[in-house]
Order: C-alpha cells, then structure tokens, then sequence
C-alpha cells in the first residue's frame, strides 16, 4: 500500500462513531422505515426487520468496518488490497455504482424535507389537522417540476460542498451537536403521538404481527431497509472504516452505530403509527406517509410551528449527513483509483447524480409517464429504491459476507477487529459472528432471492 496518498482520519473512536452513525441515521429511518412497515403490514415486517437487524446486518457491519480499517482504501481499492488480481474488486465496483444509484434518489427526499423546511418557516405546516389537507400540500409542493428539482439540486450542492472538506473538518464536526438533539425531539414527538386519540391503535400495529401478511415481498423488504438503513452492502462502512485508527474498538463501534440507528428507526414507528391511526391515514400511503403524516402531529402540539422548523432542520441535517456518506463512497474512489482530486471528483460526481435525480424528482406527479404505476406498476423513484435500496444492497452484502467468511477468512477477519490485543470479545460470541457470515447471511439472502425469482414476487 505503498502508493496510497496520504488520508484523512477521524479524529478519535466517538468521531468515528458519530460519522458512522450519522450515516446510518437519516431518511431510511424516518421516511424509509416507517412506509416499509406500512406497506408491509406494521408488526410481521418490523419483526423480520429486527431480526435481519441482529443477525445479518451487525455482523456486515463489523466485517465492512474491519474490511476498510484493515486496508485503509475505497471498496474497490480494499478488495484490491487484500486479493489482488482477482474479480472482487468487481463487487467494490458495483457498490460505488449502488452508492451512485441510491443518492439520485435519496437526494430528492432530502429535497422534500428541505421544501418543508421552508414551509414550516413561512408558518403554513402550523394549522395542517387533517390528512386532506395534508396530501394536498404535500401533493402540491412534490407534484411542482421546477420546484422539485430545485430543492434536490440545493441538496445535492450541500453535499458537494462538505464532502469537498474532506472526512473530518466536514463531516464529523455536524453529527457531534445535532444527533442528540434530533434523538430528544423524536422522543418528545413520541409522547406526543402516544397521546393523541387512538394512538395506542398504532403501537398495536406496530408491534402486533400478523403472521397472514407473510410474503416473500414483504421479507425482501425488510432485508433491504435493515441494510440500508445502516448503510451497509454497498461499500459505504468498507470507506467510513478506512478512514478509522487501529486504536478504535470496532465491536464497540459497530454495536453502538447499530444500536442508535435502529432506536431511531422505531421511535419514528412509535410517531407516525399513532399519529397515522389518530387522523385516519393508511399506513399503505407509500413514500409520501411521513410527510402528510407529521403536519397533523404538529398542528396538535403547542408551540407546533417551531417545533416543526426544528424537527425538520434537523431532518435534513440528517438526511445531509447520509448524503454525504453516500457522495464519499464514490469520491474516495475517484480520489484513490483515478487519482483525481477531491474537488474534482466531488463536482463531477454531484452533477452526474443530479441528473440522475431528475426523472426520480418528476415522479411524484409533475411527469405522468414517471409516477405512479408508470413503468411496470411503480413511480421511477420507488422503482430506483427497489432495485438498489433493496436488490442491490442485498445481493452486495451476501455476496461480501461469502468474501468475508470463504476467501479473506474468518481468523483474518478477527484479527483485523481485535487488532489491539484487549479488544477481544469472548471466544463464542466471536464464533457466532463467524457462524453468521460464513453460512446464516449468506444462505438467507440468497434463499430469499431463489424464492423472489421463482415465484416472481418481485417487489
Ligand atoms: N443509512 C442511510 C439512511 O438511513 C442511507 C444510506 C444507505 C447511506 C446506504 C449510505 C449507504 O438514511
């Protein structure tokens, strides 16, 4: 590794950790997860979820922070590093493109939390009570084309910007204030939905599996959301890892990062179930849930205006500090196998994914042939989210997980994560992990394609 140019770091393990968790917490969780659940029928799919959460996506998340820590390279570059001349770096290669695929979406997202940012500001989300008028608003400020667009390229100029900083200066310096304040006003939001007329229909629906609502689909989809709400599959913790000292304790680190992330996925369950059975929406909504949703909790709350502007400041900050990961994985490619420097890679990058953004951002209602039901029954960006969100992720991660537990090796793989002699964990819960990357990840996943592929229950 002779060659490689100098890199950043973070400035210490809760650096780190506050990154990587800034990554992983961000739109999968608030937008994502809670109309994941709803289309997959509340209970049943968290439960999977959970499950996937601890048994597939924890140990990726080890095996990609120690793959990266290891090498100190890009996805491409690690697989390069550790079996040269091989096809791997081919699978590296598919995640940076993932990274790609998935930011052109994500960005429109991110670009309606920044339109409601602007509204909670102009003091119009303030007097939203019903679900009617919440759709109609939301319906119109994602239906407008120019509007739309605008919104995802002030996003996509944002990231640019901080990814252009560079690792630590840009990144780490957001994530240490905001996340905690983000995790108190979840919380509060919480209480409040917990309260509100028929709220306790949602914990209910939340928790309560049905196990008739059992289809592959829906196991696929909870696959996907485990992955991509902690950012794993696509290389983005192989690139946040190489950024990491040999001191950091990565069993420590990547519990933690998983830890936060899913409370934030199910705090957000616990605000918009109750909130959504309150006002009588239908937790089928599909990506819109979240935004005609929240209106009605603020409008319920004292001081709800302000509370929305902080809500959604936040939000976006969050969505900002995943964007920024997603952007990082394919400019630290370009940065460390194309030899390009950062600027470069980050304003060309940025102006190749907005482009991409665009169809996904007229999809919701401005360009009829885009939206809904218009390209085999979906709308382009749901579409996208399926394919990279969900397939992409999910084949990426099984197929690293054979990398990990088959070529590289689990005794290699331990050693790289108890690389400082006292960070052992006990012998059988490092077995375990072991066990799960080398024959339970793998065989799930694929069993669940086989299954997807043979009775054609795509999505
Ligand atoms: N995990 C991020 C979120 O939940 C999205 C993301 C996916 C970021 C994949 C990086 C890689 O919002």
């Amino acid at each position: 590794m002779a060659s490689t140019p100098p890199r950043g770091q973070w400035s210490g393990q809760l650096g780190f950790i506050l990154a990587a968790a800034g990554s992983a917490i961000g739109l999968g969780n608030i937008w994502r997860f809670p109309y994941s659940a709803g289309e997959g029928g509340g209970g049943l799919f968290v439960l999977i979820y959970l499950l996937f959460v601890l048994l597939i996506g924890v140990p990726v998340m080890f095996a990609e922070l120690s793959v990266g820590r290891t090498t100190h390279r890009n996805p491409v570059g690690a697989f390069k590093a550790l079996v040269p001349g091989s096809w791997w770096p081919l699978l590296g290669g598919v995640g940076v493109l993932t990274g790609f695929c998935i930011l052109a979406f994500y960005s429109v997202v991110a670009g309606w939390t920044l339109g409601y940012l602007f509204s909670s500001f102009t003091g119009m989300l303030g007097n939203i009570s019903t679900n009617e008028a919440s759709s109609a608003l939301f319906t119109s400020l994602i239906g407008n084309p120019g509007q739309a667009i605008l919104l995802t390229a002030i996003f996509m100029v944002v990231t640019v910007v901080v990814v252009r900083g560079g690792v630590s200066s840009g990144i780490e310096r957001m994530t240490t204030i905001l996340m905690p304040i983000l995790f108190v006003l979840l919380l509060v939001l919480a209480g409040r939905a917990l309260t509100l007329d028929g709220g306790i229909d949602g914990l209910v629906y939340l928790f309560k599996p049905d196990f008739s609502e059992l289809s592959m689909a829906v196991v696929m989809s909870a696959l996907g959301q485990a992955l991509f709400s902690l950012s794993l599959g696509m290389g983005a913790m192989i690139t946040y890892g190489s950024y990491l000292s040999d001191e950091a304790n990565l069993w420590k680190a990547g519990g933690s990062v998983a830890g936060f992330d899913t409370l934030i996925a199910i705090l957000s369950g616990l605000i918009i179930f109750p909130a959504l059975f309150s006002v009588g929406a239908e937790p089928t909504a599909g990506p819109g849930l979240v935004f005609v949703v929240l209106p009605t909790i603020f409008s319920s709350m004292p001081l709800g205006n302000i509370v929305a502007i902080l809500f959604f400041m936040l939000l976006t900050i969050a969505a900002l500090t995943s964007t920024v990961s997603l952007l990082e994985v394919v400019v630290s490619y370009f940065v460390d196998e194309k030899g390009w420097n950062r600027t470069r890679s980050a304003v060309t990058i940025g102006a190749g994914c907005l482009a991409l953004a665009i169809p996904s951002a007229l999809s919701q209602g401005a360009l009829p042939s885009l939206s809904s039901g218009g390209i085999f029954g979906w709308d382009f960006l749901t579409l996208n989210n399926n394919i990279w969100g969900n397939y992409s992720l999910s084949i990426g991660a099984m197929l690293f997980c054979i990398f990990v537990g088959w070529k590289w090796g689990i005794p290699k793989f331990l050693e790289a994560v108890e690389s400082a002699g006292d960070r052992r964990i006990p012998l059988p819960a490092s077995r375990f992990v072991g066990i799960l990357l080398r024959f339970v990840c793998p065989i799930a996943v694929l069993a669940t394609l086989v299954y997807i592929v043979v009775t054609g229950s795509y999505f």
